[in-house]
């Protein structure tokens, strides 16, 4: 199969997980007779720099054009104070709109060998599987009317959190869809105590579980949502929520199974599917090669399953992912207690050296065997 992709590095550790979930890409396509057609594109602060717009025209013409798209993060704090479209972050939400991906796919899978990592005791957070449906395209951060007005001192600024019930119905769907694959529990997150938006959602929610009736659908309010992640994590299976719920929920759900820089994403809906890690650009850390590039890694492997629908070939890259880790590979963010940390290319070595043991036939020795 050709796998026509457009690679969108970033800024911070962008350009540093993205280089090895390539790596990784390429070495699987390699194994399993698939050829990858790639282009790099800037976003975000390197586009501002390049082009003074945060989502060039040619950056999304090639991502329209291609079969999905492959992004590290956006953000550096030099461009903070710019005015909120010529931020790094609206490139980004810009091209989830362009490309209709109204749906974020976030799972949270704890890895058994990373019990001494999860700030949580291993009896609580060890089993966790949780999938966070995050919806992408509404609420808050699309919302009309947004400003800020008024003189210093006594500025007024406005969002605007908005649903509609077509925007709630369709992303619903997705979260049954999954369940039915998946434990059957769907735990839908608003503030219907509160917000109108929710008790929208609430309503439409409820309605559309009648067509899935062997999915157990319950309601939580997000600010005790986020309780229970930590409390009793192994209770999830999906969770459906709204943009700005999924966005916090998911980065908590980072800590829990041990680190932000292990959670992957797919934003899908629209024609073109978008992959990213859950992460940022960091820049704490950014230059240094110490990143984690398993959630960018992992997010290659979503890419493979949802828009190539590459079962085996997604399967093998999380193989990979589990075997290096269950052999001792820990980035900082991971290292510890017996395990020292090793660099972001040298994590990346490391799973492409895992995923093509896996990938290799077995020769005539282990068939005789
Ligand atoms: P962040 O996710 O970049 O970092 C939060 C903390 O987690 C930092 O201490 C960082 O060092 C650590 N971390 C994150 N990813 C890591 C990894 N792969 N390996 C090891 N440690 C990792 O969030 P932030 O600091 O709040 O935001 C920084 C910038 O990133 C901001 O400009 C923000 O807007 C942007 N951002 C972008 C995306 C995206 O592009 N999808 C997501 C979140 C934040
Ligand atoms: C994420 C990020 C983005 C979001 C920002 C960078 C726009 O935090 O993907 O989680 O809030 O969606
Ligand atoms: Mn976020």
């Amino acid at each position: 199969m050709l796998l026509n992709l457009t690679i969108l590095p970033g800024d911070g550790i962008g350009p540093e997980v993205t280089e090895q979930a390539v790596l990784v890409l390429q070495s699987v396509a390699d194994a399993f007779g698939h050829q990858l057609r790639l282009q790099r594109k800037p976003i975000g602060g390197a586009a501002l720099t390049a082009a003074n717009d945060p989502l060039p025209a040619d950056t999304l013409r090639a991502c329209l054009a291609s079969s999905a798209v492959l992004l590290g993060a956006v953000g550096s704090p030099a461009f903070d104070h710019n005015p909120g479209h010529l931020r790094p972050e609206a490139g980004l939400l810009r091209l989830r709109r362009e490309l209709g991906a109204y749906a974020n796919l976030r799972p949270a899978v704890f890895f058994p060998a990373l019990e001494d990592c999860s700030p949580l005791r291993p009896e609580v957070v060890r089993g966790t599987d949780i999938m966070i449906v995050r919806e992408l395209l509404g609420g808050a951060y699309f919302g009309q009317p947004r400003s800020i007005e008024g003189n210093p001192g006594s500025q007024v600024a406005v969002n605007t959190m908005r649903y509609a019930e077509s925007e709630i119905e369709r992303i619903a769907r997705v979260a049954f869809e999954l369940a039915m694959k998946r434990k059957r529990k769907v735990l839908s997150v608003d503030k219907a105590n509160v917000l109108e938006c929710s008790r929208l959602w609430r309503e439409v929610v409820t309605r559309i579980g009648k067509d899935y009736p062997g999915v157990k659908l319950g309601h939580q309010y997000v600010d005790s949502a986020a309780m229970l992640l930590v409390q009793r994590p192994t209770d999830f299976d999906v969770v459906l929520t709204e943009n700005m719920f999924g966005d916090i929920l998911s980065d908590q759900a980072g800590g829990v199974v041990g680190s932000l820089g292990l959670l992957a994403s797919a934003s899908v809906g629209g024609p073109v599917g978008l992959y990213e890690p859950v992460h940022g650009s960091a820049p704490d850390i950014a230059g240094k090669g110490i990143a984690n590039p398993l959630g960018a890694i992992l997010s290659a492997a979503m890419l493979l399953r949802h828009s190539f629908k590459l079962e085996a070939e997604a399967a093998c890259i999380e193989n990979a992912v589990s075997t290096v880790l269950s052999q001792g590979a820990r980035t900082a963010d991971l290292a510890g207690k017996g395990h020292p940390a090793i660099s972001t290319a040298e994590m990346g070595r490391r799973v492409v050296e895992a995923a093509k043991a896996s990938s290799i036939p077995a020769g005539p020795a282990e068939k005789s065997a």
